[in-house]
Parts: C-alpha cells; structure tokens; sequence
C-alpha cells in the first residue's frame, strides 16, 4: 500500500482547485483495501474515494485520507452471437470503456463517449448523455464493504438508479468502495439519434448509415463543440441539475417564459434544463473574478485559473440565488462538494 502524506490534490480534480489530502493511498488491488481497513490509524479517519475526480468541488482542504482507485481491468466474461458480457474495473477510464467497446462494435455506452471520469463514478451517479443513461447496460455492481471488508454484488435494480442517482449516493455513501461494474452490449445494437443534436450532426456529417463508431463520433462532436475540455479550462461538467418541477408550476411558468423548453418526467413533474433558466439571467459566459459560468453551457461552471474550491462555490449560491428569485426554482448541485 503506497501512503502519501499532505499531498496536493490539484492534479486529481478537473475542475483544478487547489487543495491538500492529509494522507493519499493509492488503491491498485483488493490487497490495497484490505490493508487500509486492518491499518490502526488510517482506517478511523475520514476517508474519500477519488477517481478521475471529474464530478468533486474542493472547498477547503481534506484532512482525512483520499483513496485514489487505480484498480484496472477489461474483460469479455461471456458472449452469444447476439451480447456480450464485459467486466471493467473501476479506475479504468470510462471513455477507455467506451472506445474498447466501440472499436469492437458492441453497442450500448457510444452515446457516453467522453464523459470524464472512471467507470467506477459511473453507477455513483448514474452517468447519462444524449438519451443514454449507463443503468441501461449495467447488469451489476461489485464494491467492497469497508465496515465488514468483505465483497458484494449489487444488481442493477439494486442498485435503486434514478436521474443522478444510485444507493452508492445515498444509503452506500462513504461506506463502500466500488470495485468494478459489468455490463451488458449488443452485437446487434439499436441506435438511439432521438437526442436532436446527435441525428443533426449525423446529416452533416454525411452519415448515410449507422453503426457505433459515427455515433461515437457524433457524440464527441458535439461534447467538444459544447463543453470545455478539463484540461484546458478546469471544470466538472454540469455543475446543477436540471432540476425537476411540479407541472402545474410549469404550465404557469411557461406562460410569462412561453419560450422556456420542458420534458415530461413522470404524470406530474417536468424537468427544466437549468442551463436555460441560468443563460436566461444573464450568466451564460459571465466572467466572477477566477470563475464564471462557461459561454457555450452556462450549466457549466469554470475555474479560469486560480479559483479556489470557496470562490467557485460562492459562484454557484449566487446562481442558486438567482434562479430562485426569478424563477422560484431551487438548483441543486450535481457535483459532490467537499
Ligand atoms: N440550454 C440553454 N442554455 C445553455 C445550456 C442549455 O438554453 O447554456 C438549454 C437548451 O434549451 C437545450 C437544453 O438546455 O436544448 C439542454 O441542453 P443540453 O443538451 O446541453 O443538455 P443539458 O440538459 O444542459 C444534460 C446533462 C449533461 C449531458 C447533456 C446531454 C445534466 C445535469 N446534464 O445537460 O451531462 O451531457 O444533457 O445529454 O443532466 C454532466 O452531467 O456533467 C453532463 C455534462
């Protein structure tokens, strides 16, 4: 187990906040886990799990121990003419997955080319893009129970996934550390181009026929056209969510915004896309001091270089602040903050 002490944390979060670990381990096998937890010291404090740390807001140091997973792994578990069965470990890159998958044909994850992070946030946080949400292939879970140190495995209805959201982000938080994920690719893929933007770049890109790869392709496009790449602008992606409204509150919102774009999610709540309301306020490409909200997806918050963790969080209260004036909607983070 390789411990190190006061560590800056700057090179493992996208956003690029400055900010100090008291210990860091770095977590390469089953071994590892189970060291840390015998440890006599280093098991009783505060401990937080770290991947590619593309969904965490520093806001002041961590003087606990960071667990950095380095756990790696893919493999083909079993396969028929119509599926296949992959294994990953959960500090591989996701988008590794992705491309392993891609480049192989298999369909089912193309449209989460290129979201940051390791496969293990992934189920944390139900990772989803253009229609696709990762609890659409995952078959299960396999994580190690810090308290009892033994391994379970968790189906994908265990797993209790709803929109940014799993059992790792509530009753399991801070209490496991997810080992690896299996799931399950087809062969014989349907493509899913509803997501308006993907089937319009498909058109110019003089796609005429599909297959996984220019969906891929299609999906990378568009990412890169939108979201600033971490490591040029530090940033953890969408910094809300979109949040989820009664639809009678909608329906009288939508007539003084008759402009304002709604997707039905259940008989009585519609969900906003918080990008909207915050471009309607005037933030989209607001520059605060080291901060600011980017000028392509004001849902997204960047670290212009040198903002800390508390200046990019006094950022998204006054966001948070904003909508709720105007609009009388209340944001909620998407990214963890510590
Ligand atoms: N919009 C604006 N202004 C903006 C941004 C968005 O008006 O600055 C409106 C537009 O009406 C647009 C709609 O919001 O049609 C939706 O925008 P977009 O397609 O960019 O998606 P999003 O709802 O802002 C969500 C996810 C993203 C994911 C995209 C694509 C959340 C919190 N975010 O963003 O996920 O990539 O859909 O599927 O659900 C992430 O979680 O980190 C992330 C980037």
């Amino acid at each position: 187990m390789d411990i190190q002490e006061n560590v800056t944390l700057k090179p493992f979060n996208t956003f690029g906040i400055e900010a100090t670990t008291r210990y860091l381990i770095s977590i390469k096998s089953l071994a590892d886990l189970q060291s840390f937890t015998s440890h006599p010291t280093l098991s009783q404090l505060p401990r937080l799990v770290l991947g590619g740390g593309s969904n965490v807001l520093f806001t002041q140091n961590w003087e606990g121990v960071t667990l950095l997973n380095e756990l790696k792994g893919i493999e083909v578990v079993s396969e028929t003419d119509d599926n296949v069965v992959i294994k990953a470990a959960s500090g591989e890159n996701w988008h590794q997955l992705v491309m392993y998958s891609v480049e192989r044909g298999f369909g089912g994850i193309e449209n989460l080319s290129l979201i940051p992070g390791t496969v293990g946030a992934a189920p944390m946080q139900n990772i989803g893009a253009y229609g696709v949400e990762i609890k659409n292939v995952l078959l299960s879970v396999d994580y190690f129970d810090f308290d009892t140190q033994t391994v379970h495995t968790l189906n994908n209805a265990e797993c209790d996934f709803g929109y940014r959201e799993s059992i790792f982000k509530r009753e399991l938080k801070n209490k496991v550390f997810i080992l690896s994920i299996t799931i399950q690719l087809s062969k014989k893929p349907v493509f899913n181009t509803s997501y308006g933007a993907i089937q319009e770049t498909l058109d110019q890109m003089g796609v005429k026929t599909l297959n996984v790869k220019v969906i891929s392709d299609a999906v990378i496009a568009i990412r890169q056209s939108k979201l600033p790449d971490p490591k040029e602008l530090g940033n953890a992606g969408s910094f809300f969510k979109n949040p989820e409204i009664l639809t009678a509150d909608y329906t009288a919102l939508k007539e003084k915004h008759p402009d304002m774009p709604g997707y039905t999610v259940s008989p009585t709540h519609t969900k906003v896309p918080a990008g909207w309301l915050i471009e309607q306020l005037g933030w989209k490409g607001k520059v605060v001091g080291h901060t600011g909200n980017h000028k392509k997806q004001a849902l997204v918050l960047v670290n212009y270089g040198g903002a800390t963790g508390s200046e990019v969080y006094t950022h998204a209260q006054n966001v948070i602040a904003s909508v709720k004036q105007h609009f009388g909607i209340q944001l909620v983070a998407e990214v963890n903050l510590i």
